[in-house]
């Protein structure tokens, strides 16, 4: 197995305290403990008799290759679909597109998926924001191998809602989805219907990318450890797998179905000419009202349903969708934000995401409604645990990105990663690993007791810190605290698979940062969530219910580079 990444390689590096310079001249016998991860391969599961579909799909996915700039062909992976069975809008191909079709279900159906590998390599598919059962959520561990078939059968519980669907393996997420292996889920229910929304060719789904290209129009990908540490980020801004996208609409109101599937950069989405955003719907669907924003952050992994109003711009005008000026998300050797990521588009500057021009003039236009759907608030008193949030660790450190104090491993679960079956949870997502927060694992202890003072995290954290480094041979200066302040921190969109979450309520651990202050009104609070983009020094509370469905899922760093890295664990629900 040829893997970038792997818990077994990681460990020795810590142990022998090798630096991060020389994680780039990695010996090829060191390659061979890659071989060593610990991940089992269960069997490929198959159709069971008793589950009557409603929709069938055959899904393979294969290397294929496709034109996206002029010249040469691109060598992608992508996802191929055909219908089986079921209503024929399921299955919608982006015209031109390396990105998997887009599916579209009904609540309520039940869905059967066959997913057929024919790559040279593990994969697995997840769908991003469904709520299904373990063992069809596509847990790494169901990774299957070439020419295999792997059986996906659920019932379709969400709400009305943009998903995502993307491969899962074992360290080699992010490079899938890099190359071509992503799409769009879209679900439609009855409290939606009634709102008569935009829909047919006024409904539009807007999928996000950047990419890298070689002279020769081939996808370049990672190559340095700072392209995993930082995220891996290209030069250029495709939309729905094209580049340079542009829209023709009439005078009217639209729905923008908008997903961030980059692997690791943060939009800051802003129409150009300062009208606002107005904002319908996040990850898990409709807000209760729309919500109007001078600019909104979309993350990796992040939805969002937008109300574009085209209605009194006359034939001809134009308006561009941006990603403005933002800093504080990537640790800078200035403390900007900018540096050491090493793109010429630089995450937080000022660049065009896709354009618009008015090209037909109509005069009627659905009216934006005020009302768009009822969500029930949870509280605290809701959850199983009002003074003992389940606790989400953040820690950041050369060569190590993880949570709770662990790099990824199957079967390795800790005492707050199981979570009591049929219960409400309250959860806190923090940055545990000290940072500017003196240098003991006693420190580590006090930052975590927080406000809340519940969780035991025993500065899992910090061990992570001094076993690792130990402050000799970190090279290039990447020390936490100090006068060079935070230089490791960095946000982390934090993904739980699962039921949506809500967000109770965001803080800062210490006083508010430019940076901070540069993306804070950017955040939508207020809807259903299950990827929350987390500030450096930030703390975030969530709420979320573990229902209907026991087993492993899945909570990660939607950095996939950082997932890849072992930024992610399991809950069992048990
Ligand atoms: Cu979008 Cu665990 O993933
Ligand atoms: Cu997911
Ligand atoms: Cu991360």
């Amino acid at each position: 197995m040829k893997q970038a990444n792997n818990p077994s390689r990681r460990r020795f590096f810590t142990q022998t305290g090798v630096g991060l310079l020389a994680w780039a001249g990695v010996p090829s016998w060191l390659q061979a403990m890659e071989g060593m991860s610990d991940m089992p391969k269960l069997p490929a599961r198959k159709a069971s008799p008793n589950f009557h579909s409603d929709v069938e799909i055959d899904l393979v996915c294969k290397p294929s290759s496709i034109g996206i700039l002029p010249g040469n062909v691109t060598r992608v992976q992508q996802y191929f679909a055909t219908l089986v069975k079921g209503p024929a809008n399921t299955l919608t191909q982006l015209p031109g597109s390396y990105l998997g079709p887009i599916l579209r279900f009904q609540k309520g159906q039940k869905i059967r998926i066959n997913l057929h590998n024919q790559l040279d390599e593990l994969t697995i598919t997840h769908w991003h924001g469904l709520h299904v059962p373990a063992e069809v959520d596509g847990h790494p561990v169901y990774s299957i191998g070439k020419g295999e078939t792997f059986v996906y059968e659920f019932e379709m519980l969400n709400r009305a809602s943009m998903n995502i669907y993307h491969p899962h393996p074992h360290n080699t997420t992010a490079k899938q989805v890099y190359h071509g292996l992503a799409g769009a889920i879209i679900v439609n229910d009855d409290e939606e219907k009634r709102l008569g929304l935009p829909d047919g060719e006024f409904e539009i789904p807007l999928v996000i990318q950047d990419r890298l290209f070689d002279n020769n129009n081939q996808l370049i990908y990672a190559r340095h450890m700072r392209d995993r540490m930082m995220g891996f980020y290209g030069d250029r801004i495709l939309v729905n797998g094209l580049p340079n996208f542009h829209l023709d609409v009439a005078s009217r109101a639209y729905r923008f179905r908008v997903l961030n599937a980059s692997t690791a950069r943060i939009y800051k989405l802003a129409w150009d000419d300062n009208t606002p955003i107005t904002v319908i719907g996040t990850d898990g669907g409709l807000l209760e009202k729309p919500v109007k924003k001078s600019y909104v952050m979309l993350a990796p992994g992040e939805r969002l349903d937008v109300w574009a109003d085209f209605s009194g711009r006359k034939v001809g005008s134009r308006l561009v969708l941006r990603s403005r000026e933002f800093s504080g998300v990537l640790p800078g050797m200035m403390g900007g934000g900018r540096g050491m990521h090493g793109s010429s588009l630089p995450v937080g500057s000022d660049y065009p995401i896709f354009s618009i021009k008015v090209t037909k003039q109509v005069s009627d236009s659905p009216a934006l409604p005020q009302k768009l759907s009822i969500i029930k608030r949870y509280t605290l008193a809701d959850t199983a645990n009002p003074h003992k949030p389940v606790p989400i660790g953040i820690s950041e450190g050369p060569m190590r990105m993880v949570l709770n104090g662990r790099p990824y491993a199957y079967n390795d679960l800790q005492p707050n990663e199981r979570i009591p079956f049929d219960t409400v949870q309250l959860m806190e997502i923090f940055h545990a690993h000290g940072g500017g927060h003196g240098g003991t694992a006693k420190s580590a202890g006090r930052h975590d007791g927080g406000e809340q003072s519940g969780h035991k995290m025993g500065g899992m954290g910090m061990r992570g810190m001094n076993h690792e480094g130990g402050g000799k041979g970190m090279g290039m200066g990447m020390r936490h605290g100090g006068g060079m302040g935070m230089m490791m921190s960095m946000a982390h969109p934090i993904h739980l698979h699962g039921q949506y979450f809500q967000i109770l309520r965001r803080s800062l651990d210490g006083p508010e940062s430019k940076g901070y202050a540069s993306v804070k009104d950017g955040f939508i609070e207020g809807g259903w969530k299950d990827t929350v983009l987390v500030m450096p020094g930030e703390r975030v509370k969530i709420i979320k219910p573990f229902q209907d469905f026991k087993g492993l899922f899945m909570f990660h760093c939607h950095n996939l580079e950082h997932e890849d890295m072992g930024m992610m664990r399991d809950f069992s629900v048990e």
